[in-house]
């Protein structure tokens, strides 16, 4: 039932969603709301507790300790990434933003890089820009490279320092991308080289927590990627990062941001820099000046997790710069439940929600018995056929994901992403035919929408970044 407004209920949930606001900066409230209690419920099974309303009181109740926080970052993040997500500010920093910055470095008769890949995920990103950097520089065993990847969620960077990766983090790229830097392991995983592992570090940073970001401010960073992490904030919380970046980039440092978060305001204290098609912003001699009045000044305190990047790892030793690397860390002891769950018939939707939120936990394995669940529950739910595509796509199983997009589309026919997705496997199975009929099928379907409308599991992605997206995936297609 909906929450009334202004009922206990309603005003329970609203504390919730500050908490989770102060500790995380993530905006859940209002509309938001039903993600916010899918993403507790999950929570709660896993701490133990017995239902989301039992998890609602430990966040009110301050007493979460360090494993309690990874286990609710966890749930709340959503890990959607890909190497070389969004071709156009690749293409850009490949062939602009780095080339500059070397050929400054080179001027200067300096051999070092800072680099950092804010909210980076499961790594994709600072291995985009790894792999970039060894295309670019021919003598990078005499350069010193400081390429960090942070993100507040634990298991998302234990995923990324091992480097291994299933067939949807590699949407976006060409199946010859696949060959020339990773070496195929038993059950359709790729394992990146070392070569491009031993040069990035990964460290936790929750972008919420204000000493973890001033730690950060020390001027010297020549570019930072902040991308698609921006969007999930309050604007309050957006410009307090926005300025920590600011004061972590040396002058002319570049930031990069996903084509969504632009914006004149959010990043007034910069130059905005058009570059082949993608957006940048330049520190320069710009006064920073905040660019969005933070509204809640002064509100109550809730102490921002500490997730600080003293401990900073990485997959391989390498003498960086950085603080001597700690190996990543293990993870934690679960912690005996605080009550047993109760023993409930799930109805259908809380089997989707625990289907969805194992999925974007990457806990793949579980993800799909539950999926199984939710089809036995609603067989005719293309939705439920989308995601047990993604699952089974994520752990290598291409023919029964392609059968699982199939069901999908069967089921709904304007489906983008299940499309999208199956355009995407043909491709990794090298059947470039079925793969342009997809791509092109897609299309069509996005013409028929406003350009700014988001599709069902697009992630907020709009339908004009997608039509960009597939038309650059037609490209790659006919150039393979
Ligand atoms: C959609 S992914 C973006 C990954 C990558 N930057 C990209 O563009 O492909 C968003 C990431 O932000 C991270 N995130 C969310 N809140 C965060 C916070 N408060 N501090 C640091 N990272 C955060 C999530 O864990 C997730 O990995």
């Amino acid at each position: 039932m909906p929450d009334v407004p202004g009922s206990e209920s309603t005003v329970l949930w609203e504390r919730v969603g500050s908490v989770v606001e102060r500790l995380f900066g993530l905006h859940l409230q209002g509309e938001k709301l039903p993600d916010l209690k899918r993403s507790l419920r999950g929570a709660a099974s896993e701490l133990g507790l017995s239902d989301v309303e039992a998890c609602a009181q430990l966040l009110l109740s301050e007493k979460l300790d360090a494993v309690g926080v990874e286990i609710l970052a966890s749930h709340l993040t959503i890990g959607e990434t890909y190497f070389f997500r969004d071709q156009e500010a690749f293409a850009a920093l490949s062939t602009h933003v780095l080339p500059a910055l070397i050929e400054e470095r080179r001027r200067m008769d300096s051999r070092q890089l800072r680099i950092w890949s804010a909210a980076c995920c499961t790594g994709e990103e600072t291995y985009s820009i790894g792999i970039l950097l060894r295309q670019l520089l021919p003598d990078i065993g005499s350069w010193q490279i400081n390429l960090l990847g942070t993100d507040v969620n634990p298991r998302f960077l234990r995923k990324a320092a091992e480097g291994v990766y299933g067939q949807w983090s590699f949407r976006g790229t060409s199946p010859d991308f696949r060959a020339r830097h990773f070496r195929q392991l038993a059950g359709g995983r790729y394992i990146l080289s070392p070569a491009i592992r031993r040069i990035v570090r990964f460290a936790p940073l929750n972008l919420a927590d204000e000493a973890a970001l001033a730690s950060m401010r020390d001027g010297g960073f020549d570019l930072i990627l902040c991308r698609n992490v921006l969007m999930y904030f309050t604007p309050a919380q957006a410009s307090k990062v926005v300025e920590a970046l600011h004061g972590a980039l040396r002058e002319d440092g570049w930031l990069a941001v996903a084509p969504c978060e632009a914006s004149q305001t959010l990043f007034a204290g910069f130059r905005a820099v058009h570059c082949d098609g993608a957006i940048f912003y330049q520190k320069g001699q710009v006064q920073y000046r905040r660019g969005v009045a933070p509204k809640d000044e002064g509100a109550t305190e809730v102490t921002p997790a500490k997730t600080l990047p003293a401990r900073v790892y990485a997959t391989h030793e390498v003498s960086s710069g950085f603080p001597k690397p700690a190996t990543p860390p293990s993870a934690p002891k679960r912690r005996p439940p605080l009550a047993k769950a109760k023993e409930t018939v799930l109805s259908a939707e809380a089997i989707a929600a625990r289907a969805r939120t194992l999925a974007d936990q990457r806990r793949m394995d579980e993800a799909l018995v539950w999926c199984d669940r939710w089809i036995a529950a609603e067989k005719l739910d293309p939705t439920a056929h989308y995601l047990r595509g993604m699952i089974l796509a994520e752990t290598g199983n291409v023919p029964e994901a392609g059968a699982a997009f199939e069901r999908s589309l069967y089921l709904a026919p304007d489906g983008v992403m299940a499309g999208l997705a199956l355009a995407n496997l043909e491709r990794t199975r090298g059947r470039e035919k079925h793969a342009a009929r997809h791509y092109r099928n897609v299309l069509a379907l996005l013409e028929q929408l406003p350009p700014d409308a988001y599709p069902e599991h697009a992630e907020g992605i709009s339908v004009r970044q997608l039509t960009a997206l597939v038309r650059d995936l037609m490209v790659v297609g006919d150039h393979a």
